[in-house]
Formats: structure tokens, C-alpha cells, sequence
């Protein structure tokens, strides 16, 4: 199939970013960064990432996504990310982590609630907010303007450290979100679950639990990557619970564990693999206009954030391929933090069913739209999450000193367009 779609994919705004800052450490050569897109309700949300060549120009990008991402699930809280420039392996990371969030401590107390991200893993974060004297969560900001504070600590505390099987709420809730965006997309190509074959980049928070997930729905998983390279098995698939068990901190699968007919390979070549689905679950921009002709999938469904520059997106969608973006993909790790933050639901369980209830009509919803207009799905899903977050913005107010966190509640759930529910609320094991 070929098409031309003129609209612009490229859907970020340019206007500047309420906040950045930049920090510079005096005993390594790391630096870091924080961008606040802008503050709903006086407060804003995203991730802390740590990879060597980490830039400015990424962290604002990635700020902004995260205002799409909350506009997009009507969260009245705005976009925010934090980056340091440096390699989360080498034995400094833990110090340099902790000497950036001792940095930036003021944002951290009162406007950034952030969490773990690309080479920080959610553990290590809240270690390090407790080395800071900033209690034991990094979702501090958003604690100290509980009135049941307490009450919400328990919360969030019980939520996020009750394993399943082995594995917690912030290792799942994302890939859980990725796979049912991907089961929504492969419904819309008419291409049935069970003769799906999927590739995955990455093989950490997000990479390994989309790929359980796609695998417990049916979906044939033949290869993931780390950062060591690719692991494919185009016969029989891969075993990933198999696998999950024996990864690393890092998300660096042990070689050792493999079955005899996984085959290993040299981690580039993921994106040209002969399969339905693509989820690039790594690093951001590892599609360009220089690899995307390689592609031969249908179904591109990006975990990472930022992960497809706008001229390879632009090339792609001339192919027929579809792109599902990331601020609708993969807000599921981010949606169910805040939902549990907030109260609107009490646990694992409840976030999960809600994320099932939310992201299958929106990504159906949003693809009919695409389809309609004729024009992108990032394009008309950023309008919707724009929209969206401005209404928020007026609703609840930007930059608020203590804006209604908490009793904003309920409102904010009118802030998602009424989309049909068709999709029942499925266990948390399965897809
Ligand atoms: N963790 C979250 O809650 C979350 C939520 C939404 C989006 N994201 C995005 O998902 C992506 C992955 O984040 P994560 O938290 O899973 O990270 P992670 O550190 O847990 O895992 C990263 C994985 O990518 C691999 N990797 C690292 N560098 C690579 C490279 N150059 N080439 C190929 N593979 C490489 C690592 O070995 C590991 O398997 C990031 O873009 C992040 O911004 C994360």
C-alpha cells in the first residue's frame, strides 16, 4: 500500500519551555539537565534519563512530549524530563545521580514529580531521593501537597513495591500500555494477533515488559535487543519470561541463559527484520531518514520516547507504514503512577484494568480520526493532547503556587473526549 499524507508530522512546538536548567559536575564530567514544558495545577511530571551524550535539545524534546502525554490522558499536570549525560554503567553513576538531584533539589520539592527512565531504573531513583533528605519516593513533589499525605505515601509505597512474578508496577504498567496500543494497531491493519510477529530495541522497563505482554497475547516475539546486540529466534519466537529472568540491572540479557537455536546478532539490523510489528524500546531517534527504508514492517509502535525522527516518520507514512507516537503508546508507566498518586485508583490491579479500559478506545479512536482527515496519527493525536492540555491549564491553572492536586480529581476526568469503552478491562497477566 502507498499514500501520501501531507500533514506535518513533526508536531512538537517549538515555543521555548517554561524552565531549563543546567547542571555541570565538579568531579566528573558529567552535566545534566531539567526542562519544565510547562506547569498544570503548579506541578509537572517526567522521567530522569542517564545515558552518555544525553543533550538539552533531547531533555526539551522530551519535556514536551510528556505535556502530550498527560493532555493525551487528561492528567491535569504538565510535562517535565531531566537528563544527565552519562554512562549509567560506570561505577560513578550512583554518586553523579545523587550529586544532579542534590542540584536541582528546589524543583524536585515543590514542581518536579519524576521517576526512572532510560539507564535509571525507579529503584535507584528513590535511593537517591533518600540520600537527598527527600523521604523515599521520587514522586515527592506530589506528596507534600497531599492533604492526606501519609495516606498517599501508603498508597503509592504498597502500589509500587509489591512484585509480580518478580517484577514491579513501574517495569510493567509501560510495555502492559505498549502491547495493548499494538493489539489496537493490528486491528486497525486487519492483521490477526496470532500471525503477528513483533522485534523489539530494548529490553528494560519498557522493552522487556511490552515484549511479555505482546507474548502473553499471542503475538510472536522473535527478537529483542540490548545494548549488547540482538537475540532472534524466527522459528519458535523467543522465550521472554524465560528471558526477563535472566536480565541484569540495565536490562543486558545473560548470553548464558539462551536456548540452543536463539540465534545472536548484531543490534542494528532490528529494524529490518520481515515482521508486522516494530517497538523501537531504547534509545530516542534510533529511526532516521537513514535507516527507515529498511523497514518492513506495517506497525511501528514506539515505547521510547522521541524514537522516530520527523523525516523518517514523513518517509514511513508515505509507505503505508503506521506509526503509533509515543505520547500515546507509552503513558501507560506515567498515567498509572498518577492515577495511583492521586487516589483515582487504589492499586496495581485497578491501574492496570483502567490503562486496558482507557488506551485501546483512544488509539481506535484517534486512528478513525487519522483516517477520516487524511492526515497523521501524531497529528491529530497531538492536537487532541494539546487541546486537552490547555484546557487543563485554564481549568486548573499553570503556574500556581499549590494549585487543586488532589481535589482536582474528579473534574479532570472530563477532560478525556467521550470515546467508546468497548474494550472490557482485562487481568493484569494477560493482554
Ligand atoms: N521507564 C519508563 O517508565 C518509561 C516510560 C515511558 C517511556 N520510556 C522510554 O522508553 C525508553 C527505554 O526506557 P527504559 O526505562 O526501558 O530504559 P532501561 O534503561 O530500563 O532499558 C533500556 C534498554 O535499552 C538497551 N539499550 C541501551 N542503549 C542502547 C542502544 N544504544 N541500542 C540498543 N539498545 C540499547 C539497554 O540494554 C536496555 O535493554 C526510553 O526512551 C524512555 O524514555 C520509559
Amino acid at each position: 500500500m502507498s499514500q501520501t499524507i501531507p500533514a506535518p508530522v513533526r508536531v512538537l512546538s517549538e515555543d521555548a519551555p517554561f524552565l531549563h536548567a543546567t547542571w555541570n559536575d565538579d568531579q566528573t564530567s558529567a552535566c545534566g539537565y531539567v526542562v519544565i514544558d510547562r506547569l498544570i495545577t503548579g506541578i509537572a511530571t517526567g522521567g530522569m534519563r542517564m545515558r552518555p551524550g544525553c543533550t538539552l535539545a533531547e531533555v526539551t524534546d522530551l519535556a514536551r512530549e510528556m505535556t502530550l502525554k498527560m493532555g493525551a490522558f487528561g492528567i491535569h499536570v504538565g510535562g517535565a524530563k531531566g537528563g544527565i549525560d552519562f554512562d549509567p554503567a560506570a561505577p560513578e553513576a550512583a554518586e553523579v545521580r545523587v550529586r544532579f538531584l542534590r542540584a536541582v533539589r528546589p524543583l524536585l520539592e515543590r514542581y518536579w514529580v519524576t521517576a526512572g527512565d532510560l539507564g535509571t531504573q525507579q529503584a535507584q531513583l528513590d535511593l537517591a531521593f533518600a540520600e537527598i533528605g527527600l523521604g523515599n519516593t521520587s514522586f515527592h513533589a506530589a506528596m507534600v501537597r497531599a492533604p492526606d499525605e501519609p495516606q498517599v505515601r501508603t498508597r503509592v509505597q504498597q502500589a509500587f513495591s509489591t512484585p509480580m512474578d518478580g517484577l514491579y508496577l513501574s517495569e510493567l504498567i509501560g510495555g502492559f500500555g505498549v502491547a495493548k496500543a499494538t493489539l489496537a494497531g493490528l486491528e486497525h491493519l486487519g492483521v490477526p494477533v496470532r500471525s503477528a510477529t513483533a522485534v523489539i530495541q530494548g529490553f528494560g522497563a519498557m522493552g522487556g515488559s511490552t515484549a511479555l505482554y505482546l507474548a502473553r497475547a499471542g503475538v510472536k516475539v522473535v527478537g529483542v535487543t540490548d545494548a549488547l546486540g540482538m537475540i532472534l529466534n524466527k522459528d519458535r519466537g523467543l522465550d521472554v519470561e524465560l528471558m526477563l529472568s535472566a536480565r541484569t540491572r540495565g536490562g543486558i540479557i545473560d548470553r548464558s541463559a539462551l536456548r540452543s537455536d536463539d540465534v545472536e546478532l548484531d543490534g542494528d539490523i532490528w529494524l529490518s527484520q520481515k515482521v508486522e510489528v516494530l517497538v523501537p524500546a531504547a534509545v530516542s531517534y534510533s529511526i532516521t531518514a537513514d535507516n527507515c527504508d529498511l523497514i518492513q514492517a506495517r506497525l511501528i509502535v514506539e515505547a521510547a520516547n522521541v524514537p522516530t525522527t520527523a523525516e523518517a516518520e514523513q518517509r514511513l507514512l508515505n509507505r503505508g507504514v503506521v506509526v503509533i507516537p509515543d505520547f500515546l503508546a507509552n503513558t501507560g508507566a506515567a498515567a498509572g503512577a498518577w492515577w495511583v498518586i492521586l487516589g483515582e485508583v487504589d492499586g496495581p490491579d485497578a491501574a492496570y484494568a483502567r490503562l486496558s479500559a482507557q488506551i485501546r478506545p483512544l488509539v481506535v479512536h484517534l486512528m478513525g480520526d487519522a483516517a477520516r482527515k487524511q492526515i497523521s496519527l501524531r497529528s491529530t493525536a497531538a492536537e487532541f493532547a494539546r487541546q486537552n492540555a490547555e484546557r487543563l491549564a485554564v481549568d486548573y491553572g499553570s503556574v500556581v503556587p499549590t494549585g487543586e492536586l488532589y481535589t482536582a480529581t474528579q473534574r479532570s476526568a472530563t477532560s478525556t473526549p467521550a470515546m467508546s469503552s468497548d474494550d472490557p478491562a482485562a487481568p493484569p497477566r494477560s493482554c
